[in-house]
């Protein structure tokens, strides 16, 4: 069974590095080689209807996603975090902001689209099933999958080495902070998700970035 982040030492770390770094979060991501790849390649997917955006952050993607939404459940555990993603929202907006650890909760109801911005290689590998049984979880009947993320790792994070999924952080006051970071390679994240029962094709972008856009195996897209 699956115990939540709180039991983690690794990964109460991991939170508390997100919420000590809320109001310094870099917002480049997007101007990255291969960003505009992604916003396109969301913008085609189109993620319509009711929209579950996991470990939202600051909001880096709910106004997109609210481009095409009825409604999104944006869920974070970092209080810091959800105040920033509530503020680039407009008031009024169809937006449910749900602090919650991921790795404890429980999807209360069932959405057409599942969204996760650069969260998957912050799960760590022995989560990387339960936390694809929560996706699934939360999907309807035909439900889609899409993410972005990256697997750009600095030289100096690797603290525990290179072939280690474990890195260091540091927020801009210096404190060190320990955080998971796997650096899927797009093919080999697609056959694991295969493996899974998932057919979702992952796609790398010039730069860092990827995206995945998908379904479950024999489930029309
Ligand atoms: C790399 S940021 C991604 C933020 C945003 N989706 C984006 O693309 O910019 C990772 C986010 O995961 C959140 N997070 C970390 N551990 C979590 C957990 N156990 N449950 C829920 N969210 C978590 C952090 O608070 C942070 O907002």
């Amino acid at each position: 069974m699956d115990t939540g982040s709180a039991q983690d030492p690794l990964l109460s770390e991991q939170r508390a590095y997100y919420s000590a770094l809320a109001p310094d979060y870099p917002d480049h991501l997007l101007g990255l080689p291969g960003g505009t790849e992604l916003t396109e390649a969301l913008d085609a997917f189109r993620p319509a209807g009711s929209i579950l955006e996991l470990a939202c952050g600051p909001g880096t993607w709910t106004p997109r996603l609210l481009r095409h939404a009825d409604h999104v459940t944006a869920v974070d555990a970092s209080p810091e975090m959800l105040a920033l993603a509530a503020s680039r929202v407009p008031d009024g907006a169809p937006v449910r902001f749900v602090e919650a650890d991921l790795f404890a909760w429980e999807p209360d109801r069932r959405y057409d689209v599942v969204f996760m911005g650069c969260w998957l290689s912050h799960v760590p590998a022995g989560r990387f099933r339960s936390f694809w049984s929560l996706v699934a979880a939360a999907l309807a009947p035909r439900g889609r999958v899409f993410f972005v993320d990256d697997r750009h790792r600095n030289p100096e994070e690797l603290v525990e080495g290179p072939a280690s999924s474990t890195i260091q952080r540091r927020t801009p006051d210096g404190t060190a902070y320990r955080i998971v970071k796997i650096p899927y390679e797009p093919a080999e994240l697609e056959r694991r998700l295969r493996e899974l029962g998932w057919d979702i094709t992952v796609t790398p972008t010039a730069g860092p970035l990827f995206w995945g856009a998908g379904t479950r195996a024999g489930e029309c897209r």
